[in-house]
């Protein structure tokens, strides 16, 4: 996601920011900028891609030259990447220039009221409204056309602030996004990220919601809502730049579930209205098609088979799934009332983008379901819809795959409303539940310590199944893959019905069988499968829903996860898997963030 920080002091700014921006690059993004104040005005630098692109914009600069910047990373949300969306972004007057992370919800209606007035925008970001804003504000009094215009606000926000005409002074302001202020003496700084401070300074004021901050080099003031100065506590910090990056976790595969909450909120809540789910960017006639194909690879696959199980299920039209490096060379039958839906967290996957072309020759209509904004697939599609994961560091995807899921169903749901092969009670129903989603999912990261014991227990089997029928079995895909790629311990995922056609030959005693219980239309047949183990002396791990009493009787061990519509039961139940995964892993002592052999993002064949 994006990072900000900025400084004041007596040294050059450019340096102090440039450097703080690399310790942001961890966080992933996709364009950076700074800004000083030098000779009463406002000086710029923008790159697209690597911080190193600014840097070596800087240093082909001697003249940008200042004490007092700021800084940013961006991570496009509104507005493809490029120079002119990266932030800084400076008023129309040049008085003012401003980074921002978050979301300003209402920057439609102010820029609409700017434009009125003849203030001209020159980017597509939301962002820009701040600046714009603050200089019409402003009369002469910093504080006081800030503290206007954020009342002006809705939505989530850190900013810092620089002006041509206070030399020397930031302001800063927070709701609902993190922003620190890091005290030096005679200089002082501010980040987004402790990260970006760690090396300059360990003493910090941490900014709560409504505050506003005026750092000089000499003094830091912090003021409520409503003006007033406020004293805030200096606290110490500890922490080395390693351990700062990953908020304090040990991995960033850790630091990503435990994140999953927030992205789905960020993916699921921008897009329910009303109890409606609405997709601005989706301009789609569902009558046009008499087909759905899926296709992704790994994860994104997987989280494509979960798809295919909604869209059937609420649409009542076939939907096949396949991965696209088979699909790619199979000349495919589909023509243009066939809807291809690709699914990347990167957006760069190789065999995934030669799929989507494929697809596209034969005059298939393309919708992508992509994390980075701007990607490859992103472009190539002729809809796109942005899971809103942040960026995921890990290799072994997790919140990208939950949001990927959720995403789906909320196209399911959408596009089942469209064709009206949806009840109202059940579309209200299904918006519902997916609303509750965030909650749940943090509700099944409660299970983390009881995981971590039952990863303790089981982390030397050699070789694991995963089983499930239906929804339950196209988690098991990704409860597998989970742990296979980050623990290299051998682990298959079997459609629990197939298991006695062949693979039963390989459960012996001591073999652990994961099974996921959550699609409880069809749990009694499970648990035949379960018996049919556990007689050949298999352990059992199952997964069921709360309130499901009767596998206590079947499994070994049992975690109950939140009950949630069946068709939504992956998002939920592959948390613990997740976590019993990691902690496999870490049993193992495996390289969890960066397993061998595997690579983030795979753009070669
Ligand atoms: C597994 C994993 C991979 C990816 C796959 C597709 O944890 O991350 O299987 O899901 O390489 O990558 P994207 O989603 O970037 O296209």
């Amino acid at each position: 996601m994006c990072g900000i920080t900025g400084y004041t002091g007596v040294n050059q700014a450019g340096p102090i920011l440039l450097e703080g921006l690399k310790r942001l690059e961890y966080r992933g993004y996709d364009s950076a900028g700074i800004a000083v104040q030098g000779d009463n005005e406002i000086k710029m630098l923008k790159a697209t891609g690597k911080v190193s692109h600014l840097v070596d914009k800087f240093e082909a600069e001697p003249d940008f030259k200042g004490v007092c910047g700021i800084g940013h990373t961006r991570w496009a949300t509104h507005g493809i990447p490029s120079d002119t969306n990266a932030h800084p972004h400076l008023s129309a007057d040049g008085k003012f220039a401003v980074v921002h992370n978050g979301i300003i919800e209402n920057f439609a209606e102010i820029r609409a009221e700017l434009q009125k007035y003849g203030i001209e925008f020159k980017s597509e970001t939301d962002t820009e409204v701040i600046v714009q804003l603050l200089a019409y504000n402003y009369k002469g009094n910093f504080k006081k056309a800030l503290m206007k215009t954020i009342s002006r606000l809705n939505g989530s926000y850190a900013i810092g602030v620089i002006s041509a005409e206070h030399p020397g002074t930031i302001f800063a302001a927070k709701l609902s996004s993190p922003l620190l202020i890091g005290v030096g003496i005679g200089e002082n700084y501010f980040a987004s990220d402790i990260t970006a401070l760690v090396s300059n300074t360990k003493d910090v004021i941490d900014m709560d919601d409504g505050e506003v901050a005026e750092i000089t080099p000499d003094a830091v003031k912090v003021y409520d809502h409503s003006g007033n100065e406020i004293n805030k506590e200096i606290r110490h910090i500890n922490w080395d730049i390693a351990s700062a990056e990953k908020s304090g976790y040990e991995h960033f595969m850790m630091k990503e579930i435990m994140e999953q909450p927030q992205a789905l909120k960020a993916t699921i809540e921008p897009r329910i209205r009303d109890e409606e789910i609405v997709f601005e960017e989706l301009d789609l006639d569902m009558k046009k098609f008499n087909r759905v194909h899926i296709t992704a690879c790994g994860s994104a696959y997987h989280a494509g088979c979960v798809g295919r199980g909604i869209i059937e299920s609420l649409c009542r039209i076939p939907v096949e799934a396949e991965v696209a490096s088979e699909l790619r060379y199979r000349d495919p039958i589909m023509d243009d009332k066939t809807l291809v839906i690709v699914i990347s967290q990167s957006g760069e996957t190789a065999d995934t983008i030669a799929a989507m072309k494929e697809c596209k020759e034969k005059g298939a209509t393309v919708l992508a379901i992509v994390n980075v904004v701007g990607s490859s697939i992103a472009k190539l599609a002729d809809y796109c819809l942005y899971t809103w994961a942040g960026p995921e560091i890990a290799v072994a995807t997790t919140k990208g795959y939950t949001t990927q899921v959720a995403l789906l169903a909320m196209f399911a749901v959408w596009a089942a409303g469209q064709l009206k092969t949806i009840s109202h009670g059940a579309y209200a129903s299904m918006v519902i539940d997916i609303m509750r989603l965030p909650e749940r999912a943090q509700r099944a990261l409660d299970l983390n310590s009881r995981v971590k014991k039952l990863a303790e227990k089981y982390y030397d089997n050699q070789s694991l199944f995963f089983i499930g029928r239906n929804m339950d079995y196209a988690a098991a895909l990704e409860g597998s893959l989970k742990l296979k790629e980050i623990s290299y311990l051998h682990s298959e995922a079997y459609a629990a019905g197939e298991l006695k056609h062949g693979t039963i030959a390989l459960i012996e005693p001591g073999r652990l069988v994961v099974a996921l219980c959550c699609y409880e239309k069809l749990f009694e047949k499970t648990v035949s499968n379960i018996q049919q183990v556990k007689a050949r002396g298999a352990r059992v791990l199952a997964v069921a829903h709360e309130g499901n009493r009767s596998i206590f009787q079947e499994a070994d061990d049992v975690l109950l996860v939140p009950q949630t519509d069946p068709l939504l039961a992956p998002v939920i139940e592959i948390i613990p898997m997740q976590l019993f995964a990691y902690y496999v892993a870490k049993e193992n002592g495996c390289d969890i963030d960066k397993p061998k052999n595997l690579a983030k993002s795979v753009t070669v064949e």
